[in-house]
């Protein structure tokens, strides 16, 4: 049988003792009380300085009136100050100077590229390509159903195309054939739309839909297809398509018209440097005129 050791010296107890254990009367270390009462201390700063007990609608907000919210809103405030110098020169020099101007044209692009993910990409998609399904248009293309000069492009985000809001926006409204011509002749000038950029599905419906098409279409779209900017008639002969190029979808273009709108983006939405700064930046990427 192992033998107990023995402390021949019983430390000191605190007298106190439950069913025969006894309590050690050992002092906890100096150094760790003096760090415990300085948490605690602060502690009790720190419910004083920050935000701290959660109330109904929001925490107390602590004498040093910290709060992230406004760390966020000083951040935000300090790169306007920062930027405000040459915003205000962007949205005051003639558009065409800008482009020329390596110091602005750099941020502007950069600023632009910035509105652009958050005001135009839900609908010209996140790389600007467009998507077909709903007719918005691919922007990093040569192809410009409004004009793709600098101005043009401005004016197009500043006032938006085809909108209730802006009394200047882009306006134009091809009809609905369904209701002029009959199933042939759409048959006809469809296959006819088709060949002008060498895929008619029918040939012979082709030849016979070019005097339709010289009758009903060209006064929009020219008389070779090659479309309008002032109409924001698109090209038919380049085989860029804003809403589809198949058959079925032409048809569809043509019975019942198309109405693409793009609201206003000037004036409540962006201030004059942004929408420059995005016009700039569309222009850039790749099909500027
Ligand atoms: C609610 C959807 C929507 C938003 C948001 C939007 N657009 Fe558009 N945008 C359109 C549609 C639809 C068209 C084509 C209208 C038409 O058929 O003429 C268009 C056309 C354009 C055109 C004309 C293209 C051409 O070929 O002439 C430009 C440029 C353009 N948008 C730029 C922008 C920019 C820059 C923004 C962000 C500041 C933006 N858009 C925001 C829907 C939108
Ligand atoms: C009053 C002018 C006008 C006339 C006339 C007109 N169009 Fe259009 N057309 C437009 C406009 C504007 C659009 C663009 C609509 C939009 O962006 O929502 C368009 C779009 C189209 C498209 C879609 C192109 C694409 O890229 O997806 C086709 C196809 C088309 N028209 C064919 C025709 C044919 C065929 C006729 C004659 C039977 C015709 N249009 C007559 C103005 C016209």
């Amino acid at each position: 049988m192992a033998k107990k050791p023995t402390n021949k010296q019983e430390p000191e107890t605190t007298g106190h003792e439950w069913d025969g254990i006894r309590e050690y009367n050992n002092p906890l270390p100096r150094w760790w009380l003096w760090v415990f009462y300085a948490t605690i201390v602060w502690g009790i700063w720190y419910v004083i300085a920050y935000p701290a007990w959660p109330l109904i609608n929001q925490a107390t907000a602590g004498y040093k009136g910290w709060s992230t919210r406004a760390n966020v809103a000083a951040e935000i405030e300090a790169a306007r100050e920062a930027n405000s110098e040459i915003n205000a020169r962007l949205a005051s020099v003639d558009l065409e100077e800008i482009p020329t101007d390596e110091e602005l044209n750099t941020y502007a692009v950069s600023a632009g590229a910035a509105v652009y993910r958050t005001w135009c990409a839900q609908c010209h998609g996140s790389g600007a390509a467009g998507v077909k399904a709903g007719g918005y248009p691919n922007l990093l293309d040569n192809d410009w159903l409004w004009g793709g000069t600098l101005e043009d492009i401005h004016y197009t985000v500043a006032h938006g195309i085809r909108n209730e809001e802006d009394p200047d926006a882009r306006w134009s409204q091809m009809p609905a054939f369904g209701d002029i011509l009959d199933s042939e002749g759409i048959d006809q000038v469809v296959n006819y739309v088709m060949s002008l950029s060498g895929e008619p599905r029918d040939a012979a419906a082709a030849a016979k839909g070019e005097a339709i098409f010289l009758d009903n279409c060209a006064a929009c779209h020219g008389e070779a297809g090659g479309g309008d900017i002032y109409q924001g008639a698109p090209n038919l002969a380049d085989a860029i398509w804003l809403y589809g190029g198949d058959y079925d979808t032409i048809r569809e273009t043509v019975t019942y018209s198309r109405f693409g709108i793009m609201p206003p983006m000037g004036g409540a939405d962006l201030s004059e440097a942004e929408t420059r700064a995005v016009a700039v930046y569309v222009h850039q990427l790749g099909g500027g005129e």
